[in-house]
């Protein structure tokens, strides 16, 4: 059931890029192998930024990270294997099934999920999601929900490292 209420849930608020970018340093020094993140929230609401600075927090040049059109998933290496998944452009679960996406949530690299709400049911239930809501401008209403121990544990070190 991977739909089920979330076990922990935060809250923070973003008013610049650099804001945001700093929460994605928080949680980026805090990742576990094989851990999933899903990132929601309209677009140009800041996923990509935050996966951009995630990534680089963990050796990966920036500039490889963006969201290439009909590109579902692309692999960075860095201190981790994370494979950057934008699920924008997907319509059927064999299209995820034909890149391997269930290996990918399986295995021990770390996966950035865009608009993973498409595709819950195919997403592990211990897993990240972070909603990104757009509240003006630059200003950004930033959910994180954890649905299982692991994650959990990840956002309590998060709220414990502020
Ligand atoms: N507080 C903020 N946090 C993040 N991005 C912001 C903020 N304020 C303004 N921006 C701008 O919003 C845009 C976010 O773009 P980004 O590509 O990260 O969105 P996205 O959520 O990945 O969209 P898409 O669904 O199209 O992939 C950037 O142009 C960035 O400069
Ligand atoms: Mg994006």
């Amino acid at each position: 059931m991977n739909n089920s209420n979330p076990l922990k849930t935060i809250s923070r608020t973003s008013s610049s890029v650099r804001e945001t970018e700093l929460l994605a340093q928080q949680l980026a020094v805090l990742v576990e192998p094989g851990m999933v993140i899903g990132l929601n929230g309209s677009l140009g609401a800041g996923k990509t930024c935050f996966v951009r600075k995630f990534a680089e927090t963990l050796g990966v040049e920036p500039n490889s990270v963006n969201s290439p059109t009909y590109v579902i998933v692309q692999h960075y290496l860095g201190d981790y294997l994370l494979h950057h998944f934008d699920l924008y452009r997907v319509e059927t679960e064999d299209e995820l099934e034909e890149i391997g996406a269930e290996e990918l949530f399986e295995g021990q690299g770390i996966c950035l999920v865009e608009w993973s709400n498409r595709f819950t049911e195919s997403l592990p239930e211990d897993r990240l999601e972070i909603n990104f809501l757009s509240t003006g401008e630059e200003a950004r209403e930033i959910i994180l929900n954890a649905y299982g121990d692991k994650s959990s544990i990840i956002l309590g070190k998060l709220t414990a490292s502020e």
